[in-house]
């Protein structure tokens, strides 16, 4: 018998996860580990959240609802986008799922098949390509550099479509770089998308943590003109920090709506109720909490990029947003620690977590060999000890 679907051996697990994974095991075995390598925030769902699902399950949120979420939901998240991107989308424009991991999975098993092409521009959230995979499709990975501010340039997507691209996806701010578009940028890929027929898949769930007044524009509002194949996929997890409650959503023509409505009522149903009605408490109005924590992620940001830049060996750019500083660490590599030798990313975020206790995810496993992703979502005591113990474990690398 075979035992596995050949659909499993596509696909790889979770690095980030792996080594979060690993760290939380030498911190139970007793080492004193400062992790960098979730990708959440360290902050607490806001209280009136807490609180508003709370009484959610003593009214009774307590049973199924309809599959891609309650209408009272849509309409507060159609009203949040318009605040936020000035257009307008309807309750049938719009499906919630459980997270945006699976608002991108349902995307993939609804628009992916043998054949298909899916431009994805590196450094990229590791999820995207693996999801193209699993749907049988073929990931084509467009590298950036860090002079582009690791963002694709109009003639890199253009070279990259050919007539079996089926969709791009772009993610700004980007995980794992926290690099975001300008408006000129987004004008200019818009440009290069409205010459070719397919689906554009724009991940903003960073959109709202974006620092020194930078001016955050979606692809939404820059390029209507696109609007017909433009998927919008934003969530809870990461601006009101609720990674655990598990609620994103997707803002698209009402046909792919139908779709992952279709394809969701076969799977997960509908995402957990309370969670719904702890996500119609995020996106109310009142905004207080997320400029909070964004003001909280700024300071620690310049800190961390500040310090980073100091060390012998490592350069980072100043990300625009997110809570991700992706340091160059190609002056490390080649160095050794008495006969241990560090050739690749991978090997220096093994030397690391076993030498100083610092657990930070390779840059390889977002398609960025030479880089290692530091979340600065982290106190900023754990940020100056993990950056003294990084600059130490960098002074012994000769
Ligand atoms: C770029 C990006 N997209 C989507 C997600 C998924 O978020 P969630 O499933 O928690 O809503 C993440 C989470 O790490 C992410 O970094």
């Amino acid at each position: 018998m075979k035992r596995f679907a050949e659909r499993l051996s596509r696909i790889q697990p979770s690095a980030t996860v792996a080594i979060s994974t690993k760290a939380r095991q030498l911190a139970a075995e007793g080492k004193d580990i400062l992790s960098f390598s979730m990708g959440e925030p360290d902050f607490d769902t806001p209280e009136h959240i807490k609180k508003g699902a709370a009484q959610a399950i003593v009214d009774g949120a307590t049973r199924y609802t309809a599959a891609t979420g309650t209408p009272e939901l849509k309409k507060a998240i159609c009203d949040a986008a318009e605040r936020r991107r000035g257009v307008k989308w309807t309750p049938a424009e719009c499906a919630v799922s459980v997270g945006a991991k699976h608002v991108l999975f349902n995307l993939a098993l609804c628009l992916f098949e043998k054949g298909d092409e899916v431009v994805i521009p590196a450094p990229y959230w590791v999820s995207y390509p693996e999801q193209v995979s699993l749907a049988g499709a073929e990931p084509v990975i467009v590298e950036t550099t860090e002079e582009s501010g690791f963002k694709v340039l109009p003639e890199q997507l253009k070279a990259a479509l050919t007539p079996a691209t089926k969709a791009v996806v772009l993610c700004s701010p980007s995980n794992p770089t926290g690099s975001a578009y300008t408006e000129a940028e987004l004008r200019a890929l818009a440009d290069v998308l409205a010459e070719h027929e397919c689906w554009i898949i724009v991940d903003e769930i960073y959109g709202e943590l974006v620092y020194e007044g930078f001016d955050q524009k979606s692809l939404a509002t820059v390029a209507p003109e696109l609007r017909d194949r433009l998927l919008v996929v934003d969530g809870v997890s990461k601006t009101y920090a609720m990674t655990g409650w598990r609620i994103g959503w997707l803002l698209a023509p009402a046909e792919v709506i139908a779709a992952c409505n279709k394809l969701q009522g076969q799977s997960t149903t509908n995402p957990t109720a309370v969670a719904q009605e702890a996500a119609r408490y995020a996106v109310a109005e009142t905004q207080d909490c997320v400029a909070e924590m964004r003001g909280a992620f700024e300071k620690r940001r310049d800190r961390i990029v500040e310090g980073l830049n100091a060390i012998e060996g490592v350069s980072c750019r100043k990300p625009e947003g997110a809570f991700y500083a992706f340091a160059n660490v190609q002056g490390l590599l080649g160095k050794a620690d008495g006969d241990r030798t560090i050739t690749t990313d991978l090997d220096l975020c093994d030397y690391l977590l076993d030498t100083v206790g610092v657990a930070l995810v390779p840059g390889s496993a977002f398609g960025a060999p030479g880089y290692v992703r530091i979340s600065y979502a982290a106190s900023t005591e754990q940020i100056d000890e993990g950056l003294r113990r990084l600059g130490q474990a960098a002074a012994k690398l000769a």
